[in-house]
């Protein structure tokens, strides 16, 4: 990690073509929020524990204490961690895509074995921010305490493109005017990916 921050700063300071001294990386290096945010990977493949609900705890308070517009904090959460209910989902996935292939249905948590359904307020236009933010929270909070995640959105597509889902969404409970947004699935990594590239090209000062 050390060679990347310092090799940005090179980067950045010969482009910018200033004179200034290379700073050192170090302090980026101790910094624990930025070791967070720079190590976090999303995980597709988990041990079968749940997370412990303390833990879990402390991740969704870190949640709700996200940015959000006017703070009027316009999502809902459910956790779900019960091995049962997870099953029910999936199988009710499945039912709703007949064309799905099987493996599908049964692999669109990941292997996620908490899994954080997120709802917008639909009369907000910035509810979507809000719930991203709220996930972003999450998963950084997570990673700083040893429990992985992966954000989904393909789940939301599979829960709300059907009326086969309807008894889950309707089981999962939230208000009226709150439509599901995105899933993140959580628990203890049994892998370790690489990280992304990620396109420093897409990033400019504008003077
Ligand atoms: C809004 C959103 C939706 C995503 N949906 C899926 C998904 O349906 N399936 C999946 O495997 N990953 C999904 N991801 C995870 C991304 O693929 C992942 O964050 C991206 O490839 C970068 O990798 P990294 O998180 O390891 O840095 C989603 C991420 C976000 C933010």
């Amino acid at each position: 990690m050390k060679k990347t921050f310092a090799t940005l700063g090179i980067l950045s300071c010969l482009l910018s073509g200033c004179q200034c001294k290379q700073q050192e990386p170090v302090t980026q290096d101790e910094n624990p929020v930025i070791t967070t945010i720079m190590a976090r990977r999303s995980i597709r493949k988990y041990q079968p524990q749940a997370v412990e609900r303390e833990k879990m705890d402390i991740i969704l308070q870190c949640g709700i204490n996200a940015p959000n517009g006017q703070n009027k904090q316009s999502w809902e959460v459910r956790v779900v961690d019960s091995p049962a209910f997870m099953e029910e989902i999936k199988e009710a996935i499945a039912k709703g895509h007949p064309d799905m292939n099987p493996e599908m249905a049964k692999g669109c948590f990941r292997g996620a074995p908490t899994m954080v359904f997120i709802a917008r307020d639909k009369s907000y236009d910035f509810s979507p921010y809000d719930c991203g933010l709220l996930a972003e929270n999450m998963v950084l909070s997570a990673w700083s305490m040893g429990v992985g995640s992966i954000c989904l959105g393909s789940p939301v597509r599979f829960l709300t493109d059907n009326d086969a889902c309807l008894p889950i969404l309707e089981k999962l409970g939230f208000s009226e005017g709150y439509e599901l947004c995105l899933c993140v699935g959580f628990g203890y990594a049994d892998e370790e990916p690489a990280a992304k590239p990620r396109d420093w090209g897409k990033v400019k000062y504008v003077d």
